[in-house]
């Protein structure tokens, strides 16, 4: 492919692609802005390090060049900055927001096409955020399971891990851990709302796995616990060796991943250390 404004260097892993040459903090001009766009949809994942001019301010402008921002109702934004969350974990804490295999907020009705990290503070080891690709992963399971899988509707709900019961919301009232920022809607965290499990993807025409244990509840018609070795095999078929690729953050580097066809995980190995994001996330279309 070629790019005539940025560096694409793909030898990252088998997923995702270092952006180089581009100052997220400046204002993006269209032709920039349409080869990022380009290079996303075709490596699923765009990485970028030496961003540490980035404030949430341009945090925020840089996401709205690709479409409108969405507000995350589990955590209190930043000051000033109604788009823009802090995902803190603090030195004394043991438990990590993000720690287990997800897309991001697939319970809404428009779950965010993108989400957008700046690492502000990275501890001096660990920290690595895993990503894995789901498109691929859905390509090659066997042609049955593919077409059993796409008559499947999820029951996608918050409720496993911000609902009265859930992990979070257990973990947060024994420890603390999650940081003063989370919060959120009890109603809203015991919502549901019915997705596919298999995604078409609505800019590249490829299908996904979509559906994975964090937010899949059950399916529609199924019982949890009929509906949970399904989840828990798909959740281990794509995040095999050969689909995931592992993101050493700096201080200042950047990660945009497509929520329609990337899961991601967020390593907990830095205890005793401090570990502080910026996250914006961007609307997307309901899953088709
Ligand atoms: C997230 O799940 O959005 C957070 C990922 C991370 O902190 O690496």
């Amino acid at each position: 492919m070629d790019y005539r404004h940025i560096c694409v260097d793909t030898s990252i892993g088998p997923v995702g692609a270092v952006i180089s040459d581009v100052d997220l903090s400046d204002p993006l001009s269209d032709d920039v802005t349409s080869e990022l766009h380009r290079a996303w949809l075709d490596h699923k994942i765009l990485f970028f390090h030496d961003q540490e001019a980035l404030t949430p301010a341009t945090q925020a402008a840089f996401g709205e060049r690709f479409g409108k921002l969405d507000v995350y109702p589990f955590m209190h934004a930043v000051d000033g900055h109604p788009n823009v969350i802090p995902i803190i974990k603090e030195p004394d804490a043991t438990v990590n927001f993000g720690g287990g295999w997800h897309t991001d907020t697939s319970y809404v009705e428009k779950p965010p096409k993108a989400t957008i990290l700046h690492a502000v503070e990275v501890p001096t080891s660990g920290g690595e955020t895993l990503f894995a690709d789901a498109g691929r992963a859905y390509e090659d399971l066997s042609e049955g399971m593919r077409t059993w899988l796409e008559g499947l509707i999820g029951i996608y709900s918050p409720r496993a891990v911000h609902g009265r019961d859930g992990a979070y919301t257990k973990l947060k009232a024994a420890s603390g851990d999650l940081g003063g920022s989370y919060g959120g809607s009890e109603n809203f965290a015991e919502s549901e709302v019915e997705h596919p499990i298999i995604r078409t993807h609505e800019e590249t025409g490829h299908k996904s796995i979509y559906g994975g244990r964090a937010h899949v509840w059950s399916f529609k018609g199924w019982a949890r616990d009929e509906s949970k070795p399904i989840l828990k095999f798909l959740t281990d078929h794509l995040t095999q060796d050969q689909y995931v690729t592992t993101f050493k953050w700096r201080k200042g580097s950047v990660a945009m991943w497509d929520n329609r066809c990337v899961f991601h995980y967020a390593l907990n190995n830095y205890p005793g250390e401090r570990r502080h994001m910026h996250r914006v996330i961007v609307q997307g279309a309901r899953p088709g």
